[in-house]
Order: structure tokens, then sequence, then C-alpha cells
């Protein structure tokens, strides 16, 4: 009995340690969660460092207005659009139209245990992503669908893709403090290829408004650009970043533009070092937390053991 004694306090000093790891590194970005959720939502592979499955999702056969393959067709954002209204919204039609359904007003009253339980396929089985997501990944998904997403119709203009309203001076401070580094004063710095067309950031800010506020406000997977929902910043923030981004250099206009709503970027890399930290310290913790827990049960059951067996004992 006695040797059981420094058995049990181990097993408790292990699960206070591994717990309070655990929540070390929960606390120290509480909007991790909603950020990576939403990079989930523009490409989960890319968000997660690894490759796109083989193949069309299987969804993907009930439409044939939308022509790409592959990869794309398991982004959450191919099929419930940048602006999350689906057929409702941008993607009613144009190339990218699919008839899938607006994933605001689908969220709007699912829990997150909802959510989660349709990504693994509950409502229909051919929407289960439990293969590639974990339990994790879908919980941030759904936090991004209960608390990230925003009606767009009231900064941008479904038909002339114009800013309604915003500051431009304030978008202008906040695209030369903050996006000028890398994009450049004009923003041409970088060139992004979307499929097979080459575009500024003027000109995904006056194509696609709807991708550009999405990723201004929560980044771009697999890159070192800053998310503008962690600096704190509003989605009337970004809507004012957009208005002036608007005003930036175009390219050549290509001869057919195909990538309007197409998302771009390198999808290799993950996330920078205080991902890599967080996701270490959580993995440290949640591994002692375990590792504890299946000491003290178990502690616990050897204890019964031992009780029972001295009860016994005494009896004869
Ligand atoms: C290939 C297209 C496609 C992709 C990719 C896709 N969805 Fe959907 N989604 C649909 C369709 C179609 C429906 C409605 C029918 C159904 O529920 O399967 C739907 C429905 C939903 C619903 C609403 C369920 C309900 O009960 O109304 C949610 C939530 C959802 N999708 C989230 C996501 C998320 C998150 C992702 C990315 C991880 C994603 N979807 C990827 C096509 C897609
Ligand atoms: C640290 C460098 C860096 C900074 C600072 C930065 N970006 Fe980026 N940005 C990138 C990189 C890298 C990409 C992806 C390039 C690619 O697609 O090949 C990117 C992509 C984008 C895209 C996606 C374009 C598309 O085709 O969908 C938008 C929009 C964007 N940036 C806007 C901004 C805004 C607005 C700011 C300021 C809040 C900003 N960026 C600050 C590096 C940066």
């Amino acid at each position: 009995m006695k040797r059981l004694l420094p058995v049990t306090i181990f097993t408790l000093v292990l699960m206070v340690i591994g717990t309070s790891i655990a929540f070390a590194g929960e606390i120290q970005s509480p909007d991790s969660d909603l950020v990576t959720g939403a990079q989930l939502y523009d490409r989960w592979y890319a968000a997660l460092g690894i490759p796109a499955p083989h193949g069309d999702m299987p969804i993907w056969s009930r439409q044939s207005t939308n022509t790409r393959s592959g990869a794309e067709t398991w982004r959450c954002s191919e099929c419930h659009g940048w602006d999350y209204k689906g057929v409702e919204g941008a993607y009613a039609s144009g190339s990218h139209q699919t008839g899938f359904p607006s994933i605001i007003r689908a969220t709007a009253d699912m829990t997150e245990e909802d959510i989660v339980a349709h990504l693994k396929g509950g409502n229909d089985s051919a929407h289960d992503f439990s293969k590639y997501l974990d339990e994790g990944s879908m919980g941030q998904v759904a936090v991004f669908l209960k608390e990230g997403l925003i009606d767009d119709a009231q900064y941008i203009d479904s038909i002339s893709l114009k800013v309604i309203g915003g500051k431009l001076e304030r978008g202008k401070d906040l695209y030369d403090s903050t996006c000028a580094e890398c994009h450049g004063d004009d923003g041409t710095k970088i060139i992004f290829r979307t499929e097979g067309v080459d575009e500024t950031l003027g000109d995904v800010a006056n194509r696609d408004p709807f991708r550009f506020l999405h990723r201004t406000r929560f980044g771009v997977a697999g890159t070192e650009m800053p998310v503008g929902y962690a600096l704190g910043w509003t989605p009337a923030d970004g809507r004012d970043v957009l208005m002036y981004a608007q005003t930036l250099a175009r390219g050549k206009e290509p001869e057919e533009i195909t990538g309007a709503g197409e998302g771009s970027g390198p999808s290799e890399l993950i996330g920078g070092a205080t991902n890599l930290w967080t996701g270490i310290l959580t993995g440290i913790g949640a591994f002692f937390a375990t590792f504890g827990s299946a000491l003290l049960f178990l502690t616990v059951l050897v204890l019964i053991g031992v009780v029972i067996v001295t009860a016994l004992r005494r009896r004869n």
C-alpha cells in the first residue's frame, strides 16, 4: 500500500504540469483558432501543410458549371465563396458558379458542434472531411464560421465591385505602414500568378475584392503575411485598405479573365515560429495530460485491486 503513495503523487504532479502547459499554449493567442479556421476555409491543405487529396471532391460531380478539377474542388472557398454566400453571392454566375449553398445562411442556426458533425459527414456522407481534418481543425473552422463571417454587401457593391463608403486616407495609412513593405508602394512588388494570369495587388483588389478582404483580415496560409484580425483590425479597417488597394496600379488586362475569385499563394510552407511554438507547447501539454491521466487511472485500478485482495484475505 505504502509504495503506491509516491506513484500517485508523482502522477498527480505530472498531470498538473501537463494541464498547465496545455493551458498556457491555449491562452497564448486566444484569437488563433478563428484565424486558423479562416485559413483552413481558404485552403485547408495549405494551412495544414499537407498535399491535397487526389481527384475531385465527391460533391463536385453534382454540378457542371464550374469546370475546375482536382485540388481546387476541395476548398471550402471554391464551393461556398469568398463572400461566404455561395450561389447567393459572387458565385451566382461566372466560371466559379456551382449552385452550392450560402454558408452564412446555412450556419446561422447551427452550433459549432453541428458544424463539426456536418464536416464529419453527419448529414451528407459526401461532405466528410474527417479523413483529412482532425477534430481540432474542424473545431477551428467552426469557430471561424460562427464568429468570423461578415456580410460583404455592407462594404462591396456587388455590381461594380467597388468599395461602398470607406475612408481612403485611413486605408492608405494602414497600407503604407503594414503592407507596402512586401507588396511595394504601388502593389506591384509581388505579382500573383493566378490560373495562368499575372495579377498585381491592385488587380486582385478590383477583380476579387471578396478574396482580398478575406485574406487581408486573415492572412494567407503558408506566408509570413500579417493578419489584420490579429492586429486588432476591424472589418471596416480591412475595407479601407481594400478601398486604397483598388486605386493601386493595375497590370495589363488579360484577354480572358479566368482568375477572378481564385486563390493563389505558396502552399508548401507552414506557419511562423509563434505557431510552431504554440503547437509544440500544446503537444507537450497534451502528451503529459494524456499520459498523466492514463497513469492515474492505472494507479486507481491497482489500488482498488489491492483493497479487494486485502479485504478478501482478512475474511479468510
Ligand atoms: C465540393 C463542394 C464543397 C466543398 C469543397 C465544401 N462544401 Fe460545404 N457544402 C456543399 C454542399 C453542396 C452543401 C449542401 C449539401 C450538403 O450538406 O452536403 C454544403 C453544406 C455545408 C454546410 C451546411 C450544412 C447544413 O446543414 O446546411 C456547412 C456548414 C459546410 N458545407 C461547410 C463546409 C466547410 C467548412 C468546408 C471546407 C472544409 C466545405 N463546406 C467544403 C459543398 C461543398
Ligand atoms: C511579410 C510580407 C507581406 C506583408 C507585410 C503583406 N503581405 Fe500580402 N502577401 C504576401 C505573400 C508572400 C503573399 C502570397 C504571394 C503569392 O500568392 O504568391 C501575399 C498575398 C496577399 C494577398 C492575396 C492575393 C491573392 O491573389 O489572393 C492579398 C490580398 C494581400 N497579400 C494583401 C496584403 C495586405 C492588405 C497587406 C497589409 C495588411 C499585406 N498583404 C501585407 C506577403 C506579405
